[in-house]
């Protein structure tokens, strides 16, 4: 297996609505989606559609809301064989409401995600041994990321660690274990105080992580791209190619999911290069709406990301 991901799988409730309700107001909603999310599999699926070989390590509940899972994954071919399920808790659902304007509020509850133990991840061994990028986020119980950064890290497998949502207070192998660091803005600024909002100040909050041990450091921008901070310290802003964006949830993942596909498949790149491939990946997937059905797969993009 090229690619294992340690992470979350949400089901996504979302009720599209005229406006928000009031406290102890009941609406009639216009009309729902249900779908599988969550940043773990979400970046699983990005890969996988690009034709990654790949296998997540998760948790379900043992409810019909798992079922979806499944059979979303099995029919990508992702290995399904570690996301297991548990009985303490139903699996982790998202409930989404959104209005007219676009305006949103949502509800997470991470549920059977929390239940996911090292000892989880530990049973895989053997598959993250073979592997050549191991990917983590912070939507599962720590200790099973942490666990994913040990093995990943022992092993000598690349590791992308991807520190969302926003927490503070991270410990301290998520910064020294990784190879590949990567936040959003706002992730950033929460993580090291530093408000991100030019490419002098993403530079300064690379620095700090860099100072807390992460070798290559990547903040996402947006519209605007990528700033790379590599290991001897060189950074670079890569611009995301102009589109019409019209709906950008799931871009990191999507991101995160090619740049995992390019270091498995595509070890020899410039790390830069990677990078703007994934740049490039993340911007088609922004311009169709939905999360996992908008990322593109290798036959959808042009040839040259291939080469
Ligand atoms: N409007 C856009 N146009 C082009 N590329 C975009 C746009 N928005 C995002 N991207 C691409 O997607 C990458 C990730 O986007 P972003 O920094 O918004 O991550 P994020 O905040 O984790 O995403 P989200 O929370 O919306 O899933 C960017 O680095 C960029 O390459
Ligand atoms: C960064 O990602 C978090 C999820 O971890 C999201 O809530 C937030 O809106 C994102 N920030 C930006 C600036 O896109």
């Amino acid at each position: 297996m090229a690619v294992v991901v340690v992470g979350s799988l949400i089901t996504d409730i979302i009720s599209y609505v005229e406006r928000l309700p009031q406290p102890g107001e009941t609406i009639r909603g216009k009309s729902l989606f249900i779908g599988c999310g969550g940043k773990g599999a979400n970046q699983c699926v990005a890969a996988a559609k690009l034709g990654a070989e790949c296998t997540m390590i998760g948790k379900l509940g043992s409810d019909s809301f798992s079922e979806m899972h499944e059979t979303s994954f099995k029919s990508l071919g992702i290995n399904f064989e570690h996301v297991s399920r548990t009985d303490e808790a139903f699996t982790g659902v998202a409930q989404i409401l959104v209005e007219e304007t676009g305006q949103n509020s949502i509800v997470i509850v991470p549920g059977a995600n929390d239940k996911l133990g090292a000892e989880n991840v530990r049973k895989a061994v053997a598959l993250i041994k073979e592997a050549c990028v191991v990917v983590a986020q912070l939507e599962v119980n720590i200790e099973a990321s942490v666990e994913a950064l040990k093995l990943a890290f022992t092993n000598e497998v690349k590791i992308i660690f991807n520190a969302a949502p926003a927490a503070s207070n991270l410990p301290s192998e998520v910064y020294q274990l990784s190879s590949v660091f990567c936040v959003n803005e706002s992730e950033a600024e929460m993580l090291t105080g530093e408000k991100v909002d030019s490419i002098e100040s993403a530079d300064r909050s690379a620095q700090i992580l860099q100072e807390r041990g992460c070798k290559v450091v990547l903040i996402t921008l947006g519209s605007r791209g990528a700033y790379l901070k590599d290991e001897a310290n060189n950074g670079i802003l890569i611009a995301a190619p102009p589109v019409k964006a019209v709906d950008t949830t799931g871009a990191g993942d999507s991101f995160i999911g090619a740049l995992a596909y390019y270091m498995a498949y595509y070890p020899k790149l410039p790390l830069q290069t990677m990078v703007e491939r994934s740049c490039q990946v993340a911007a088609f997937s922004v311009q169709k709406p939905g999360t996992q059905i908008s990322f593109p797969t290798k036959e959808e993009l042009p040839e040259e990301l291939f080469l």
